[in-house]
């Protein structure tokens, strides 16, 4: 091997040292946000697994769960006007770790919430019901900031996470708004009539998770 080939080799592996010391504490604070959505997918886990059993219905349809990419972070804090800092991170972006729980009926996202913050291992840190306030444009969900213990080596560190709780007629609305607004850039007459039949559209989703719910109750009865 010539000389020059021997320093890129040096030069390559010294950077590679760099890069993974530079970004160690990111990458270890973001394995937290991973552990606190595995503890939490577990706690819903096991709820639905009970419902099952002793009630013989399963309240969670379907749980969706990611981690804020690190571009996503660090737009929100130069948004927010916050330092690019981790400390700044963890005070700061709460909604690194989302879970999306899609429940059957109104009803078990409400009762999913009880239970969940029962629990004597999980702390509210910030609850907006959306169902019950829903935002100008139509939009429904209760959102949940939690806080949950993640135990590591020697230490034990609470965790905040987003829970988004919705039904399926919310998630329907929601994800096929997301994408319809996301390439919107139209007049502004035209805007608003889309935000109208949007908004329309929702109290529809809303109604039809009311008829199913007045059915079950119907069926409970008998
Ligand atoms: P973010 O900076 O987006 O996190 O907003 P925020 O901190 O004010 O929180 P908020 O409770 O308003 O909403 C957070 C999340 O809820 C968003 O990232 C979306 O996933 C969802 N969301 C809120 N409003 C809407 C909406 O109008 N349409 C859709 N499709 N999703 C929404
Ligand atoms: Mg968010």
């Amino acid at each position: 091997m010539v000389k020059s080939e021997l320093k890129d080799l040096y030069l390559d592996e010294l950077d590679k040292d760099m890069w993974e010391e530079e970004t160690l504490p990111f990458r270890r604070l973001m394995s937290y946000y991973s552990c606190a959505v595995m503890e939490i997918e577990t706690k819903l886990r096991v709820l639905n697994e009970e419902f099952s059993l002793e009630y013989d219905k399963n309240p969670i349809e379907s749980i969706e769960s990611r981690i804020k990419s690190k571009d996503g972070i660090i737009k929100k804090l130069k948004r927010r006007g916050l330092p690019v800092t981790l400390e700044s991170i963890e005070e700061h972006i709460w909604d690194i770790a989302g879970l999306r729980v899609i429940c059957s009926f109104p009803e078990d996202v409400y009762m999913i919430e009880q239970c969940l913050l029962e629990q004597d291992d999980i702390r509210l840190i910030q609850r907006k019901d959306y169902i019950k306030n829903p935002k100008p444009g139509g939009y429904r969900s209760l959102h949940l900031i939690v806080e949950v213990p993640i135990f590591l080596k020697n230490q034990k560190k609470w965790v905040k996470a987003e829970i988004q709780l919705r039904t399926m007629a919310m998630d329907f609305w929601a994800s096929l708004e997301h994408k319809l607004c996301y390439k919107k850039d139209l007049d502004e007459d035209i805007e608003r009539a889309i935000e109208e039949s949007l908004w329309i559209a929702a109290e529809t989703c809303y109604k039809l998770d009311q008829d199913m719910e007045a059915v079950r109750r119907k069926i409970q009865k008998e």
